[in-house]
């Protein structure tokens, strides 16, 4: 049985609710399958299942050509518990709702707890659950999913650690980070270590500084009051891309369990050099802000002027970082990471760039040492680029560009699960490999509070501004070194 806490809010209806349909759809749901809402709303089993199914906009693609009938039965598996004003009482209830459901339709026990709410409640849901036993394994198993922001800082991310730790064990504990549900995240484990062509290059011998890129075109749409708390760095930094930068970093792990994948995260996110003086983060770290601005015609609200958005605000929609990864793998080489809303486009790339041959004898050629790249495109095109020199047909040396294009969507035809599709499903089989670990978080947030609190507090900090559509800052440029730029995706 699956018991979703907030269960009236936007994530249930946007991507939980489809991805229990297309895993239904795709028969990967056990036969006895109960999902159980739970939040403050009033609702009804009825009115629940005409919210998040009959009349929801976000199922329509997802249903698609299904016969009614089989719609029917799918929304017949959805049930709704109002737990009453503040997530703190009412639980002996919700352990009866439960008890019973689990008899009714012999769910055998097995629970898994998702917490969509804010993460100030997570905390007392997991203490009432456990005052209930419901936290218990001796009959059927029970698991605890977490949604993201885990913490605002080190400090809070640790006592929230330490208070989950009070109830249920952390193998119990599945801390979502949906950018993990992502295929071709996955598939940065996979090009590194199942081949033998890239991980020979993949370190300071042969790569000059790595890239990664997180772009979109949308502003903070109607997030503004939570957007402006938490800002860029703790939106998608801490978690989605450090995710990233932790898979491009890692050492090869002993085997595909999921501890051994995540030993090897946690240790390469310890091996991220935190900066601490204020020159260091002056030098490698740049923060901005969208201004108002019209594109194609229309004009673009600033980001200070979107609803819930202090008019002072401070907090960035851009921010790019420089660092360093002190490791024998990775001395010296540059890392650079940026996300942003309000780019050209929508897209999250890693590159890699190589280092120019030691001896270049067609130097003259066309090519230049900034010619070699691996780009790992992780939305949209999903794919892997490489890019390399040719010899132009044709008398003498003349060396052109070209390119290795491979796209996901040339595989044949076969249903890529959504992010939340793939990690529901591994929660419920017990898979734990693409949720973070407690340490793998504060590991991240070792590294970003430092930022933070230099962005907070620091003598000089600026939060410069960007019109929309560009990509980012003019100074932006300047992080990175010598004659590189960034590689802006249309390229
Ligand atoms: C979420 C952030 O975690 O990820 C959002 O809170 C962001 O601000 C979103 O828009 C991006 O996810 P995706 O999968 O569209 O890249």
């Amino acid at each position: 049985m699956l018991i979703i806490f907030g269960a009236s809010g936007d994530l249930t209806a946007r991507k939980l609710i489809p991805a229990l349909f297309n895993l239904y759809k795709g028969g990967h749901l056990p036969e006895k399958f109960v999902v159980l809402g739970v939040s403050r709303s009033d609702l009804s089993d009825g009115e629940f299942r005409k919210k998040v199914v009959h009349e929801s906009e976000y199922l329509k693609e997802s249903v698609g050509k299904e016969a009614n009938s089989f719609i029917e039965t799918f929304a017949n598996k959805l049930f709704y518990e109002d737990l009453g004003d503040d997530y703190d009482t009412n639980y002996h209830r919700l352990e009866t709702r439960i008890s019973d459901l689990n008899t009714k339709y012999g769910t055998d026990d097995n629970y898994i707890f998702y917490l969509s709410t804010p993460p100030s409640l997570y905390e007392v849901i997991a203490k009432n659950l456990s005052e209930e036993g419901l936290n218990n394994e001796e009959k059927g198993w029970k698991r605890l999913i977490v949604e993201k922001p885990f913490g605002y800082n080190l400090d809070s991310a640790r006592k929230l650690n330490e208070g989950l730790h009070n109830y249920f064990q952390e193998t119990q504990i599945y801390r979502i980070d949906h950018y993990l549900g992502k295929e071709t995240v996955q598939n940065l484990l996979v090009t590194r270590f199942a081949n033998s062509i890239f991980e020979p290059l993949w370190n300071r011998n042969y790569i000059h500084h790595v890239e990664i890129t997180n772009a979109e075109r949308v502003g903070v749409e109607k997030r503004g009051g939570y957007y402006d708390k938490s800002g860029a760095l703790r939106d998608m930094f801490q978690n989605h891309l450090l995710q990233i930068v932790s898979l491009v970093v890692m050492e090869p792990p002993i085997g595909p369990g999921a501890e051994e994948i995540r030993n090897e995260k946690v240790k390469a996110l310890k091996s991220l050099r935190k900066m601490t003086d204020e020159k260091t983060l002056f030098d490698n770290t740049i923060r901005a802000q969208y201004v108002s601005s019209v594109i194609d015609g229309e004009k673009v609200p600033g980001y200070r002027e979107e609803e819930g958005v202090d008019p002072n605000s401070t907090t960035e929609t851009y921010a790019a970082i420089k660092f360093f990864v002190d490791n024998w793998r990775w001395a010296d080489v540059p890392f650079y990471v940026r996300t942003a809303k309000r780019m050209p486009t929508k897209v999250t790339e890693v590159v890699i760039h190589f280092k120019s041959p030691h001896h270049q004898i067609f130097k003259d050629s066309g090519m230049d040492s900034k010619d070699n790249k691996l780009i790992i495109r992780i939305q949209p095109d999903e794919g892997i680029l490489i890019k390399f020199g040719v010899k132009v047909p044709g008398q003498g040396f003349k060396v052109e560009r070209a390119n290795l294009d491979f796209y996901y969507s040339s595989l044949v035809e076969q249903h890529v699960m959504e992010a939340y599709e793939r990690l529901l499903l591994d929660a419920m089989q017990g898979d734990a490999t693409l949720y973070a670990r407690a340490d793998e978080v504060e590991a991240a947030w070792e590294f970003v509070d430092p930022i933070l609190e230099y962005w907070k507090n620091g003598k000089d900090v600026k939060t410069y501004g960007y019109s929309a559509g560009v990509w980012g800052p003019k100074n932006s440029d300047d992080l990175i070194d010598g004659n590189h730029m960034w590689r802006n995706p249309e390229e």
